[in-house]
């Protein structure tokens, strides 16, 4: 096999939620593998713990803030951070979670968690396609999904709808932007401990939920470092479309 499928050398990779949990490990591998990361979040010191990280391993990364859900901060970010030039890749792994039940929820959670999770990644993406496709260059679009976005789980209603549209948005974005070289794949993470997370996987709830994962365990950050190297690089080139699974078999259909 070539040794260079995976190679990242050379690309400009931007990374949203990248001073915390998942996003900041997705910037770490993407690093790792030769990318120049670009970090976005709205906490610029969380960004620079990660910048720090990077850096520290050898790797090339820089803290932009951006809140994904601002039209007007999506583009400042993209501008300060690589002017008229391209962001090869981009994780959208940004997002916020809510739990109470659809009867308690009010119309303004219902609306953040909305804005953060479906109406973010399509903002960032849309920049990130348009200078892609007035420059004539391929690239990758990541869409950090969730289990959640096919099976269903009481009380997580406005996380669980955003995230099943963020499937299908996925789906949307592959068909509209394979013409300019752009794949758009997603990854639907299971269970792991993040500050997105903790506070249920803590909970009673949360606890017998280990029970119910095939492998009994819950994810740990690296058992997602395939999974976002495959869909940032060549070797997914006739990849578009499709979500890679990563949840010990939790939401296998078992009987
Ligand atoms: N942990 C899990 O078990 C799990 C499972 C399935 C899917 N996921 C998904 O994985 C992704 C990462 O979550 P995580 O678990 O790693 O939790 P996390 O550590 O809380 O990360 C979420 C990140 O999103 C950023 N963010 C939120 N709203 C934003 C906004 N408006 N603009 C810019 N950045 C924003 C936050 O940074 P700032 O607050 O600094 O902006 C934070 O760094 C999320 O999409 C989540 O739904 C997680």
């Amino acid at each position: 096999m070539e040794n260079t499928l995976f190679d990242l050398t050379g690309k400009t990779a931007l990374v949203t939620g990248g001073g915390t949990g998942l996003g900041r490990h997705f910037a770490e591998v993407l690093a790792g593998a030769g990318a120049r990361v670009v970090v976005c979040a709205r906490r610029v010191d969380k960004l620079a713990e990660t910048v720090a990280a990077i850096e520290a391993a050898g790797g090339t990364a820089i803290a932009q803030a951006m809140d994904v859900t601002s039209e007007d901060s999506v583009r400042e970010a993209y501008a300060a951070a690589v002017g008229d030039g391209v962001v090869d890749i981009l994780v959208n792994n940004a997002g916020v979670v809510a739990k109470p039940s659809l009867l308690d929820v009010d119309v303004e959670t219902w609306d953040w968690v909305q804005e953060a999770n479906l109406k973010g990644p399509w903002l960032v993406a849309r920049e990130a396609v348009r200078r892609l496709a007035e420059a004539g260059k391929p690239g990758r679009v990541v869409n950090i999904a969730s289990v959640l976005g096919t099976a269903v789980q009481k009380g997580t209603g406005p996380y669980s709808a955003s995230k099943a549209a963020l499937l299908h948005l996925t789906h949307i974005m592959a068909s509209e932007w394979a013409r300019y070289g752009v794949t758009v794949n997603s990854i639907a993470p299971g269970y792991y401990s993040t500050d997105l997370a903790d506070e249920f996987l803590e909970s009673p709830r949360g606890k017998a939920l280990l029970a119910r994962i095939p492998q009994r365990r819950l994810g740990e950050y690296r058992d997602l470092s395939g999974a976002i190297l495959l869909l940032c690089s060549d070797a997914s080139a006739y990849m578009t479309g499709s979500c890679i699974t990563v949840d010990g078999g939790l939401a296998l259909p078992l009987i």
